[in-house]
């Protein structure tokens, strides 16, 4: 018999489409297990102000196709003060829940390892997060859709780039991962890709597309990762122009990569981690999180994706490259 009788579940951190699966899964994996599943309201700033409510299997019918989460979210700084976990353990004991999912990225994974470490109360995590950051797993859920609607974004400038002969910026968020801008760059034949963290190498850039041009590419991308300061576009469009007088469009894609309805990997791949954070609960589990690693969707230890991770592999760069002269 589990120990296991009231799991709250909370999202955490920048919203991903794919949230509402791993809800859904998980709420209705408790109810079949005859176990109490409360949702904490906006992440762990709702924990704090104790904004929790009983989850039904209904109360998550007709979510599944939806972008965003139905429990809200946010950035909760205040949850790595050790005096805002105390309070949290205390309104986690006021409602007698025993047990905390946590979907979210790597910030919202510290706190919840912090958080186990000193209330005892078991955590399970749920990589959830559009830049594919995390340390130890392979995906993280709305990753694949981002790219979805990026890349769909990206093919539809094109469109216009080549009926107008121009040169374009995009750029793509995923803080400082380069998962996004990566694959963004392979799926619609950017003619160059800028990492974060990577200093700009114009002479390159510039060569590249002048190499395209004479043989007689009538359009240019240029995929910009948008690293710790989004907007950093703007600069590499007044270099570009100033020091090699190459005149390039810009277009931002910002929070349109967020939102949306989960492709069929995230909606699949969400159930799945939604279904294994409860059982692991029941389990006996106490600090664990679901990750995906060759192929299969498991359980690590929540120590295992505390680190953020850049995700540049260098042979999608040359990939990029290859395809792209
Ligand atoms: O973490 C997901 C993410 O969308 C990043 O790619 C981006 O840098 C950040 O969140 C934006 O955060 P906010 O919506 O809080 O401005």
């Amino acid at each position: 018999m589990s120990k296991i009788k009231n799991i709250g579940i909370l999202t955490s951190g920048g919203d991903s489409p794919g949230m509402n699966c791993a809800i859904r899964s998980a709420v209705r994996t408790a109810l079949f297990n005859k176990i109490n599943i409360f949702g904490i309201y906006r992440g762990y700033s709702g924990l704090l102000a104790n904004e929790i409510k009983p989850l039904t299997a209904s109360s998550v019918g007709n979510i599944i196709q939806r972008g965003g989460t139905i429990l809200q979210s946010s950035r909760c700084p205040e949850f790595f003060e050790a005096k805002s976990r105390k309070m949290a353990k205390e309104i986690m004991d006021l409602n007698k829940l025993d047990g905390l999912i946590v979907i979210g990225g790597d910030g919202s994974f510290n706190g919840a390892h912090l958080f186990n470490i000193e209330s005892g109360i078991p955590v399970i995590g749920i990589p959830g997060t559009i830049d594919n950051d995390i340390s130890n797993t392979e995906y993280t859920i709305g990753f694949d859709t981002a790219l979805s609607t990026a890349i769909e974004a990206v093919d539809k400038i094109r469109d216009t780039a080549s009926s107008h002969a121009r040169t374009f910026i995009i750029e793509v968020m995923g803080r400082n991962s380069s998962g996004i801008a990566t694959h963004v760059g392979v799926c619609t034949g950017a003619e160059n890709i800028v990492l974060p963290g990577v200093e700009t190498d114009y002479d390159q850039i510039v060569s590249d597309i002048n190499r395209g041009i004479s043989r007689g590419k009538n359009s240019s991308i240029l995929i910009v990762a948008e690293g710790t300061v989004p907007g950093r576009s703007y600069e590499i469009q007044k270099n570009l122009k100033e020091k090699y007088n190459l005149k390039a469009h810009l277009c931002i894609l910002g929070h349109i990569q967020r939102g949306g309805s989960p492709s069929p990997i995230d909606r699949f791949r969400a159930s799945v981690m939604g279904n294994m954070a409860v059982k692991a609960l029941i389990e006996g589990k106490t600090s664990h999180a679901t990750i995906y690693k060759d192929g299969q969707i498991a359980l690590t230890e929540l120590t295992n994706c505390l680190e953020k991770k850049n995700d540049a592999k260098p042979e999608i760069l040359d990939l990029a490259k290859t395809l792209s002269i």
